[in-house]
């Protein structure tokens, strides 16, 4: 399957049983989270994975939780990038836990194997801080968007839930709620064997382990803001999904057009690049430098088009398949003007906000880096987050950093299956508001892509 299909698949149904088997398994792994490029440099060897990463920290791990596959024992395991192994942590099928911790969501209680996604927080704290709290959902939020793709190809029903009890979660998978956190759950797969009842006693993990380093500094609002964001019981992730699916039907209201309206022209299946999902995974990285050469309005249509499909998840439904709006700050589009747009998302349209010339702006939204002033378009996704909350509670923040970052990460492979260039980005958050307000005002930006042509690199080393 091409990358862009891929990209932009819809799940495929649960119809028929599918399941996994560890060649699958390893596959998605891999694609997912595995080492997929080392590069050397005077001091050492730096390790990439499959999918973006703030500061290339790596701070989330995937565990597997799997009843009796055909080639792989019931168990609780930990995928360990390194040496490209799983290691058991439990032996049997602990998947009716987690089907009870989701609240009973059909697709988890349906699932053969079952993915937890968690953050060692301090691995990515150490450097960005408190703010290493939203880097959870973004560094998942890319692993996510190679998952779905990867699951898609292969045919493979893949479904993403923020909701679940968070500390039977912790429990299951032994994690510290001090210094880790769970952050999504994946079914995958569909129609598994019957879950046994009750589930083996979740026993408490006493695996030593190494220190990351000599001492950690703690930041109390991460754990604050994980906690006032947790759901405690299975009754209350049951009724919290009850809740939203009420809440789904009510439509959100989109403002009037007020300026120019310019109509997507994406390309069809037929004249997408063949190149398949695998080979885009191997290639991708974050381009360092970009050459301010226009794109195409094929192109940046095409990414558009391709990376607001959809995702299957929890949070999402058809009356409201995604939480976030774009926002674009055009510099260089063939027949685009320049300027700062809004994505008409049901309409498939881009409309102009106000033109200008704003590399210079968005160098400084970017943080004063050159990345964002230098690339073609500037993608940033935000949130009206107090209609979210109302809608989800506290737990709405969680799936509106995820939203934004699994099409985050589909804006990076749909990038690089066209031949260009993706970087995330970091920001200040209200002045990017502002950028965009009166229209944006009230929102909150959750993510930012730089999107465009790489230039050659300089030699040395720009790695984080
Ligand atoms: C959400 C997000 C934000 C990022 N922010 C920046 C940034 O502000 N500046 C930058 O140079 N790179 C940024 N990056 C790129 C990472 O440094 C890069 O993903 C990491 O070094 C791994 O390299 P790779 O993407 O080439 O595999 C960001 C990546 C992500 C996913």
């Amino acid at each position: 399957m091409p990358a862009l299909q891929a990209v932009s698949a819809a799940a495929p149904l649960a119809d028929n049983p599918v399941m996994p088997t560890s060649q699958l398994l390893a596959e998605i792994c891999f694609l997912s989270a595995g080492i997929t490029r080392r590069r050397s440099y005077p001091g050492g060897e730096i390790l990439f994975r499959a999918a973006a990463c703030t500061g290339a920290l790596y701070h989330i791990d995937l565990y597997l939780v799997c009843g009796d596959l055909p080639d792989l024992e019931a168990g609780v395991y930990h995928f360990a990038p390194q040496d490209f192994a799983l290691r058991r942590l439990r032996k049997g099928d602990y998947r009716g836990v987690l089907a009870r911790a989701g609240g009973g969501e059909p697709s988890v209680v349906n699932a053969p194997c079952v993915i937890v996604c968690a953050s060692t927080y301090w691995r990515n704290a150490w450097k960005y801080q408190a703010r290493a709290y939203r880097h959870c959902y973004w560094d998942n939020g890319t692993i996510l968007a190679n998952l779905l793709a990867t699951a898609a190809t292969r045919n493979v029903p893949a479904r993403v839930l923020v909701g679940f009890v968070d500390a039977t979660v912790n429990q299951l998978l032994g994690l510290d709620s001090n210094r880790e956190a769970p952050v999504s759950i994946i079914s995958l797969g569909s129609g598994s064997p019957e879950t046994p009842e009750p589930s083996p006693p979740i026993e408490s993990l006493t695996f030593e382990t190494l220190p990351l380093s000599k001492t950690e500094v703690d930041y109390p609002e991460m754990r604050a803001m994980h906690e006032a964001s947790s759901l405690e019981s299975d009754e209350e992730v049951a009724a919290w999904r009850r809740e939203a699916e009420r809440n789904a039907g009510r439509r959100k209201v989109v403002g009037a057009k007020e300026g120019r309206l310019f109509p997507l022209r994406p390309l069809s299946d037929g004249e997408i690049p063949r190149e398949s999902i695998e080979d885009v995974i191997m290639r991708r990285g974050s381009t360092r430098q970009f050459s301010r050469e226009p794109i195409s309005f094929a192109e940046i249509s095409t990414m558009l088009d391709r990376a607001t499909r959809g995702i299957s998840a929890d949070f999402l439904s058809q009356t409201e398949p995604s939480l976030n709006d774009l926002y674009l700050i055009v510099h260089a589009v063939e027949d685009l003007p320049s300027g700062a747009y809004y994505f008409r998302r049901e309409e498939r349209a881009l409309e102009l906000l106000k033109e200008g010339d704003f590399r210079r702006e968005a160098g400084h939204l970017g943080l004063g880096q050159e990345i964002p002033a230098d690339c073609s378009v500037d993608v940033f996704f935000l949130a009206d987050l107090s209609r979210t909350l109302e809608r989800f509670g506290n737990r709405g923040y969680r799936a509106a950093q995820l939203d934004a970052a699994i099409m985050g990460g589909k804006l990076y492979l749909s990038a690089y299956a066209l031949g260009l260039g993706a970087s995330g980005l970091t920001f200040f958050d209200d002045d990017v508001t502002d950028f965009f307000s009166p229209h944006a005002a009230g929102k909150s930006v959750m993510f930012l892509i730089a999107l465009g042509k790489s230039a050659k690199r300089k030699k040395g080393l720009n790695v984080l």
